[in-house]
């Protein structure tokens, strides 16, 4: 989940590769570093913490030099400190990597045993003394990297830079993302395009198992078992994209007030509002002739997943297998014909998500993707790809792609619904005008801003919160507890308001809020009723309905957040943002790091 960058430039590099380390910083944050060659020798700066710390250690000591590699660390092997922060060298060899190489204790004990001297607890130094070790007995560098990558098991996606040497970078790439940047005299490599946004546009994407050398004026690509391979150089949409908080405090703040705008981008590529149909796009399966569409995710981008299950299986009548992708690439569920595979992932590049995408693919199941990175690897080996048009997301805690992702489900449950002769033509028109609805509502539900706001302050006081929901508002109950644990560190769980009987009620005291989720629905009703269950046990209820269900809610609240009434589908895209907000509301009150919150990292390409 690291970031990774390597520059062969014509001018010092070391700014250069921090600003794409900035760029990268979503990746992880737990330490950086900048490694250079200058006059043949290498050097470095490393500093646990953010990047800021970083650059402050360049700043008092400054690195020249034309070729350089950086990294920015979301710890596995070893804690984030200087020691462990990347490069590591070994004698002749500077290294960064992302990924986990799985034989490291292995080859470790190996290297030990030769004589090389580990200084930190990772398992990336394994690498620099394995491509050392080659070197010492007589290979040229790019030999020795070719021999040592040979050796290393796991995920990886490596730069590497020698002693000596200020026209080689090598590059290899086995899982998570790499690609390379074309610049005029200058080459570059990045865990993505954006890092290498400021410099080229022109991008070459390696494939897993590629490694490749770069020198100023040549590229070579190779398979693992050193063929020369074509990999194509495409244009990047990633380049007009600044990382800018406009005039809000977070990302996460801004990304939330651009839902509007983006929901209705998203909903617009998929929809035709004057026709009042679904657009007709090209699919990598026919709904039609569907027995079932098995639907993979992680984090957020699963439980977007489980609510479409309710749209696909209550609208398109389409029976929908929703998994945790860590839990189905292992699960070895079986797998025929007359089945579709659905990913979604912003990021395109989570590990378990691909391998999960791989197993359907491996086992002849057409594969969609929803991502929002339609480049991304996820995105590259789909037979289709919905993009999400949220226009990158930074916050680490993902708002805008979630309700992008659910903007793009809808649609593909109405498409699904026509395709498969459930719904008329006037109920796909009535669907389809009810979802354009959706930026209007997301804008007015922004406006609650300040009574959000308030009721953080209360939430900021607890240590544990309960969300409860049915229906579509579980996996937005359970949305709505991700949230509030990742960015405020309060524990929280999500849970279906049915379930409340059969555990969480035993732990409702008076100091335990509840946030019960339920717009005026037909099973509001029921709703009400575990509401009633926990107020009698002194349970203080936050309550977030429509005007109908406020009216009808026979409870003391602590609070209610009133929403407009919304027609059902929007339901759910648009509950999103309260809990968001309130997510967001209630760390800024705790002091937490709200972008880039502990422990967490945006992508994550390992296991
Ligand atoms: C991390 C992020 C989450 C995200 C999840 C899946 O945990 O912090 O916000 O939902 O990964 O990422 P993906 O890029 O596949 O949507």
């Amino acid at each position: 989940m690291c970031g990774i960058v390597g520059i062969i430039g014509h001018t010092p590099v070391a700014p250069l590769i921090v600003d794409a380390l900035k760029r990268l910083e979503y990746r992880g944050y737990d330490s950086a570093g900048v490694a250079t060659i200058e006059g043949g020798a290498l050097d470095r700066r490393r500093a646990e913490g953010k990047l800021v710390n970083l650059e402050q250690r360049i700043g008092e000591a400054p690195l020249g030099g034309l070729i350089g590699i950086g990294h920015t660390r979301w710890a596995t092997h070893g804690v984030p400190n200087e020691t462990n922060a990347h490069p590591h060298f070994s004698r002749d060899v500077a290294i960064v990597h992302n990924g986990i190489i799985e034989n490291f204790a292995e080859l470790r004990d190996e290297l030990a045993a030769d004589g090389y001297e580990f200084a930190s607890q990772t398992d990336t130094e394994v690498v620099a003394h394995l491509i050392a070790r080659e070197i010492d007995r007589g290979a040229a560098p790019v030999d020795a990297a070719h021999k040592a990558l040979s050796r290393l098991e796991g995920a990886f996606a490596l730069a590497i830079m020698f002693r000596g040497d200020d026209d080689l970078l090598i590059g290899a790439r086995n899982g998570p993302p790499l690609a390379v940047g074309h610049g005029d005299g200058e080459m570059f490599l990045g865990s993505d395009a954006i890092a290498l946004a400021p410099f080229t546009d022109s991008i070459t994407y390696l494939e897993d198992g590629d490694w490749v050398v770069i020198r100023r004026k040549e590229l070579r690509i190779f398979d693992m078992a050193g063929n020369p391979v074509e990999r194509a150089r495409q244009k990047s949409v990633g380049t007009s994209y600044l990382v800018d908080k406009g005039n809000h405090r977070h990302f996460m703040q801004k990304e939330i007030f651009e839902q509007p705008e983006v929901i209705s981008h998203t909903l617009a590529h998929y929809l035709d509002f004057s026709a009042g149909t679904a657009r007709d796009m090209a699919m990598p399966f026919d709904f039609a002739n569907m027995d079932r569409l098995a639907i993979s995710a992680c984090g957020t981008a699963y439980l977007a997943g489980l609510i479409s299950k309710y749209w696909f299986e209550r609208i398109a009548r389409l029976p929908v297998d929703i998994d945790i992708a860590s839990e189905f690439r292992y699960r070895e569920a079986p797998m025929n014909g007359r089945m579709g595979a659905m990913f979604i992932s912003q990021s395109g590049e989570t590990a378990d998500t691909l391998a999960s995408l791989r197993y359907c693919r491996d086992n002849n199941v057409p594969i969609a993707s929803i991502v929002n990175v339609p480049e991304s690897t996820i995105g590259r080996e789909s037979n289709g790809v919905f993009p999400t048009l949220a226009g990158p997301e930074i916050g680490v805690a993902s708002t805008k792609a979630f309700t992008c992702q659910l903007s793009v489900l809808a649609s593909l449950a109405v498409r699904a619904a026509r395709q498969r002769g459930h719904i008329s033509a006037e109920r796909e028109k009535t669907l389809v005008r009810e979802l354009s609805e959706a930026p209007r509502f997301a804008s007015q539900v922004l406006h609650l801003d300040d009574q959000i706001e308030k009721v953080a302050r209360e939430l900021s006081q607890v240590r544990h919160v309960l969300y409860l929901g049915r229906d579509t508002n579980f996996p937005l109950a359970m949305e709505g507890a991700l949230k509030l644990k990742e960015i405020s560190y309060i524990h929280a769980e999500g849970y279906a308001a049915g379930e409340l009987k059969h555990g969480p009620i035993a732990l409702i005291d008076e100091t335990m809020p509840v946030i019960v989720i339920a717009p005026h629905d037909r099973i509001f009703e029921k709703t009400v009723s575990n509401m009633q269950e926990v107020a009698a046990r002194g349970g203080r209820i936050i309550l977030i309905t429509d005007k109908r269900g406020a009216d009808k809610a026979t409870v003391d609240t602590l609070e209610t957040i009133v929403l407009p009434d919304m027609p059902e589908i929007i339901a759910p895209i648009i509950y999103a943002l309260p809990i968001q907000m309130l997510a967001y509301h209630t760390a800024v009150h705790m002091g937490t790091d709200v972008d880039q919150p502990r422990n967490l990292a945006k992508s994550v390409t390992v296991e």
